[in-house]
């Protein structure tokens, strides 16, 4: 009995050691939203350098009740442009309080007719609700496979995080949707803009390729998007 404790007092440091190093190179879990908060909060202190990720904190002495409401969604966003939509974004960057907490809604608005062009959010997964209104919601899936479905108030979707969507508004009126993600800066690549309205812009090589259409209609969407 004696030997054998001696035994493992002398192997234990040494099977130790051996195990971190493995633990060391096994791949760490990846996290599918925003890392969890390590305080109760941590209102983004918009003029503080931007650290790794995310916004340093606001003293806690400089937190008030307001910081933790938003009334940026009282308001209709003006629909009047060329997509007939709008989205008032309810992200860190308009609320600060969401800062570190992992979550962030939109309000959006619909002229009638009016779509939310095919984009997609690489840091999200989203949920929505018709508010008001009747929207055609639709998202493609990396098969290349198309889910859609018209939805009246009160009804919900989900996006999964990075697939390609749109709604459009197929009622008489004017509708919205409030819609919510698991990220506070969810981050949207609009495809129309991505694609035609670049900084500078892709070449039309590729895009001719990429699309099997003549140069004329590359530099049309171009001029169009711009
Ligand atoms: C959205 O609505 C807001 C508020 O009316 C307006 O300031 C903004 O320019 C609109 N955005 C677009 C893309 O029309």
């Amino acid at each position: 009995m004696a030997s054998k404790l001696a035994v493992s007092r002398t192997v234990g440091p040494v099977y130790l050691f051996l195990l971190l190093i493995v633990a060391a190179f096994l791949p760490s879990p990846t996290l599918s939203s925003d890392s969890d908060p390590l305080q109760d909060f941590c209102v983004a202190d918009m003029k503080g350098k931007p650290s790794v990720n995310g916004f340093p904190c606001k003293p806690a002495t400089q937190v008030t009740s307001d910081d933790f409401f938003f009334s940026g969604f009282t308001k209709e966003g003006n629909t009047n442009n060329r997509f007939g939509s709008n989205v008032t974004a309810g992200n860190v960057l308009a609320f600060p309080a969401l800062n570190t907490l992992g979550l962030s809604m939109n309000r959006v608005d619909f002229a009638p007719g009016g779509i939310n062009p095919p984009h997609s959010h690489p840091r999200a997964t989203e949920a929505g609700v018709v508010v008001k209104g009747k929207l055609l919601v639709g998202f493609v899936t990396t098969e290349n496979v198309f889910h859609s479905k018209v939805l009246t108030v009160g009804e919900m979707f989900v996006i999964p995080r990075g697939l390609v969507h749109f709604q459009r508004n197929v009622g008489k009126g004017k509708a919205l949707a409030l819609t919510t993600f698991n990220s506070q800066l969810p981050g949207a690549v609009l495809l129309p803009n991505t694609l035609f309205a670049s900084t500078p812009t892709i070449p039309n090589q590729v895009l001719t390729k990429a699309f099997q259409v003549e140069e004329d209609i590359i530099n049309k969407l171009k001029i169009k998007l711009s």
